[in-house]
């Protein structure tokens, strides 16, 4: 019979919809690397989200793996090469939790015009600050540029015109024309940097784009007073850079769920600002996202074993 391991934590839909299809299954969330690899022996099938690490080592020691299925958007977590040598597919569900991530940029953005985090921390510390925190701003005629132009990117573009922000976008593998369908204005690199009140990042994490939001654009190409929001991957932005150009007043703002690494220690630079907010990558984390993920990827699993 054909065996399942889901690694990490699941809606019950997932292991539901392979026990349906006639699928054996075994849900072992939290495993330590060796237990993973002894786990893994009998399997066809392995599911995870984004704990768990596909390393080559942890491939090479699944003899019956044929296919990879991650319950999220991206696959950066999967040693995809190493996978495509096996001929072990590598599945993921981009799209799926695409509202759930678009909330949230819209979340931060808010929080952060609003100061409402401090104003919040205040408050609690009994400080009614009223004058402090009444220079807020609004984002209506505001610019929000995406980098990245897919599932979350067009989600976001939606829920900000609601807002009455302006929308750009750049994203090379997307036609202007879908782009301007979609509502917003296709703009080319570097040109969309400067123009942008709000910067939102929305592609996926490769060798190329690793570092994109480099020192170079943190300071001499953005406006300054711009905020950055990265909902998407922490290796993309030179975080050192970030911080900096927050303590010298560059940037009016940060807004981050990721960081280059997870979770960031208390004394990582960027947690001492009060114009950051930050959530623990949250992006995908709400029970739509959850069942849509774990749906999507035990439909897939099982289409791509019946073939
Ligand atoms: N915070 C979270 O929990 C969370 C959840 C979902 C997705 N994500 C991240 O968000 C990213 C976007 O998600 P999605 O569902 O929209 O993915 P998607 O694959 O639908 O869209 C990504 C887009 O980025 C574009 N792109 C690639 N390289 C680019 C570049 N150099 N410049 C501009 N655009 C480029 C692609 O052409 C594609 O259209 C994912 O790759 C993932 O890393 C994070």
């Amino acid at each position: 019979m054909t065996k399942i391991l889901i690694a990490e934590k699941i809606d019950s839909i997932c292991p539901e919809m392979f026990r349906e299809a006639g699928f054996e299954v075994e849900i072992r969330p939290g495993l330590g690397p060796d237990e993973l690899r002894a786990a893994l022996a009998d399997c066809e099938g392995l599911v995870v989200r984004s704990a768990v690490k596909v390393t080559a080592e942890l491939l090479a020691a699944a003899g019956r793996l044929k296919v990879v299925g991650r319950a999220g958007a991206g696959v950066d977590t999967i040693d995809v090469e190493a996978a495509r040598a096996r001929g072990i597919a590598v599945l993921n569900t981009p799209g799926q939790n695409a509202g759930a991530v678009a909330e949230l940029v819209m979340g931060l953005m808010l929080a952060l015009v609003r100061q409402i985090m401090p104003a919040h921390a205040a408050l609690l510390a009994g400080r009614w600050e009223k004058n402090r925190f009444s220079g807020g701003s609004e984002l209506g005629g505001k610019t929000l540029a995406l980098l990245g132009f897919g599932a979350v990117g067009r989600r976001l573009a939606a829920l900000a015109k609601g807002f009455g922000l302006e929308v750009l976008a750049h994203d090379p593998l997307v036609a202007d024309e879908v782009i301007t369908a979609a509502g917003a204005r296709p703009a080319g690199w570097p040109d969309i940097l400067a123009a942008a009140d709000f910067l939102s990042l929305h592609l996926p994490l490769t060798p190329e784009t690793r570092g994109l939001i480099s020192r170079e654009v943190i300071f001499n190409r953005l406006k300054p007073g711009a905020r950055l929001i990265n909902c998407a991957r922490g290796g993309l932005v030179d975080e050192a850079a970030l911080a900096e150009a927050l303590a010298k007043g560059r940037l009016a703002g940060v807004g981050l769920d990721v960081f280059e690494n997870e979770p960031p220690g208390a004394d990582h630079p960027l947690l001492a600002f009060e114009n950051v907010v930050v959530t623990p990558h949250l992006g995908a984390s709400t029970a739509e996202a959850q069942v849509n993920v774990a749906r999507s990827i035990a439909a897939q699993m099982i289409e791509y074993l019946r073939r």
